[in-house]
């Protein structure tokens, strides 16, 4: 998809971080902006600042050009210390909100006869098993494979909608502060063991120091789209550790800690 001007966006998790980044991109493209998240106090600010009202999308717009499945949450515990709870959370919002994103826009992006492309937002953590990130992992390998399936059958069909997938590896947002959107029907995380918080602090400070931006993000996301490239892997460094594992696996070698 190459114009913008005058097409349709929706994003989630627009109110902060990358997915804001993403919204301003689009605005300065010319696009019309359907944004949500769950925090609708920061988005309330976030549209105003951009100028738009948050709006159902098919309602007022009649088509959507440019889907981004991006909400997402992180929490770190070690795998067998995640509660139910945790792993609801957390593949709630990462993995099952692409699903719906999937199921709902899927048919009527189809059926509009238009260009159209689907951004989901996964992770680095969809490549790789970082330790102390278990339901993380599991929730960003899961849009990693759903949207691979997705760009196979759509590609197969000859299909006039796009695909790709976004994997970026540290960004500073606020990511590392996700509780604080955690419904409370999830209760309260447990305190992080020992073990947990060496994990913490050390992905904190490598999303603290990110060197590439969200606005990065969303340059190397409109790139992809106007080219219709499905893999979006800003870090390129990441790909070493890619290679690796994938190296584990076809050699049958049990799995090389990252450095
Ligand atoms: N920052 C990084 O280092 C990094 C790395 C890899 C992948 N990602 C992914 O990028 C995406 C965006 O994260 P970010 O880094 O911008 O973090 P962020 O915390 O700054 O933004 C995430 C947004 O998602 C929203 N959100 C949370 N739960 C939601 C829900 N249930 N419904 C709707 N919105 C919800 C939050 O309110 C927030 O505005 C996520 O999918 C994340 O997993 C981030």
């Amino acid at each position: 998809m190459r114009q913008f001007n005058d097409r349709t966006v929706v994003i989630t998790g627009a109110a902060s971080g990358i997915g804001l980044a993403l919204a301003r991109r689009g605005a300065n493209e010319g696009m019309r902006l359907v944004l949500a998240d769950i925090d609708g106090e920061r988005l309330r600010v976030a549209a105003g600042e951009l100028q738009v009202p948050p709006e159902r999308a098919f309602a007022r717009f009649g088509a959507v050009h440019l889907l981004c499945n991006n909400a997402g949450v992180a929490l770190t515990h070690l795998a067998w210390e995640h509660s139910i709870a945790d792993w609801e959370w957390v593949l709630g919002v990462n993995l099952w909100s692409v699903v719906y994103g999937v199921r709902h826009f899927m048919p009527r992006l189809l059926a509009q006869k238009e260009e159209s492309h689907v951004v989901n937002t996964a992770s680095a953590a969809g490549l790789l098993s970082t330790p102390g990130m278990a339901a993380y992992n599991v929730s960003k390998h899961g849009v990693v494979t759903l949207s691979e399936t997705l760009y196979l059958e759509l590609t197969a069909q000859k299909a006039q909608v796009g695909v790709s997938v976004l994997c970026p590896a540290w960004v500073p947002t606020n990511i590392h502060q996700s509780k604080r959107t955690r419904p409370q029907r999830y209760g309260v995380a447990k305190p992080a063991s020992e073990a947990a918080q060496a994990y913490q602090a050390r992905s904190d400070q490598a999303v603290k120091r990110g060197r590439l931006t969200a606005d990065d993000m969303a340059d190397a996301v409109f790139r992809a789209v106007a080219e219709r490239r499905f893999y979006i892997v800003p870090h390129s460094k990441l790909m070493q550790a890619v290679r690796l594992r994938m190296d584990d696996i076809v050699e049958t070698r049990n799995p090389t800690p990252l450095a």
